[in-house]
């Protein structure tokens, strides 16, 4: 048996035994575990922004200036937006994602809490899931908050509205420039505050306020174990961090945690 694999296992059972010895174990996911399931990053080898470099940041005041504008773009998406919206349509979950399942099914994860916008936990069956930059498959109200399934929304006229109050309907996803909707943005900080143990998967840690999650669970003590191909902003202050791709790293995880948990 290499040598090297060897450690691997070896950090993916210390990683299973901090799980299994915190009291409210928590995860936060970022593009990198959708990666397998053929969604390329935003940032990094293969980055959607280092392709088509960043988009605007005032994407949101643009949509508040002109929303039938907004949408016309939307619904007929060009360059990067095209490239995110074709292959979320042809994604399935991976095993990363229904590793995530299964630590919940065991009891073991409190809370998930994801950056991606690609519906993917929740196909996977995530329950307790806090999409923080929203789901590219509903459209919330800017008035009242509602939420409702593209499927079930018109586009005879746009901008479409609200089904409960007629407001402007806007995608669910937080576009640049867009405060991160109060609703959830409140239960990320109250599970956050919580946890004593963060799972910090396929995320560059470089985007804010989700970025702050991590070092608060250390900074009150917390443990960190990321899940990342390659080292990321946060690596430095992980207990353990695991390198490879998230897929099979979660399942090897998920795994060693319910074999460990019957002993
Ligand atoms: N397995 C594990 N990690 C991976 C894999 C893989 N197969 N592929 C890439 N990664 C890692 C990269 O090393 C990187 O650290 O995933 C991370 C992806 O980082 P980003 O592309 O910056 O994505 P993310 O952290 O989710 O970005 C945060 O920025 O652009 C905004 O709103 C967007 O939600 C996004 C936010």
């Amino acid at each position: 048996m290499p040598q090297a694999d060897t450690s691997q296992e070896a950090a993916i059972r210390q990683a299973a035994q901090l799980l299994l010895a915190a009291e409210y174990v928590t995860a936060l996911t970022g593009a990198g575990i959708s990666v397998e399931s053929g969604i390329p990053p935003f940032r990094g080898p293969g980055g959607l922004w280092t392709k088509y470099g960043e988009p605007p940041m005032d994407g949101y005041q643009r949509f508040l200036q002109d929303p039938k504008k907004a949408w016309e773009e939307r619904l007929a998406p060009s360059g990067a937006s095209q490239e995110i919206r074709d292959t979320i349509a042809r994604a399935e979950p991976n095993p990363g994602h229904y590793a995530f399942v299964k630590l919940e099914e065991l009891g073991v994860l409190r809370w998930l809490i994801t950056q991606n916008v690609d519906n993917l936990h929740r196909r996977a069956g995530s329950r307790n899931l806090l999409e923080i930059h929203g789901n590219s498959t509903l459209v919330r109200c800017l008035n009242c908050t509602a939420r409702f399934p593209l499927a079930v929304i018109s586009f005879d006229v746009l901008p479409p509205r609200c089904l409960q109050c007629n407001g402007i309907l806007k995608n669910d996803t937080v576009a640049f420039g867009e405060p991160i909707p109060g609703d959830v943005l409140e239960q990320c900080w109250r599970v956050a505050g919580h946890c004593d143990c963060m799972i910090v998967a396929g995320t560059s840690a470089t985007v804010t306020p989700a970025a702050y999650f991590p070092m608060q669970v250390r900074e009150r003590g917390g443990t960190l174990i990321e899940v990342n191909l390659y080292e990321s902003e946060i690596t430095q202050f992980c207990t353990v961090s695991l390198r490879g791709q998230a897929g099979e790293l979660l399942h090897a995880l998920a795994q060693t945690v319910q074999t460990l948990r019957k002993f």
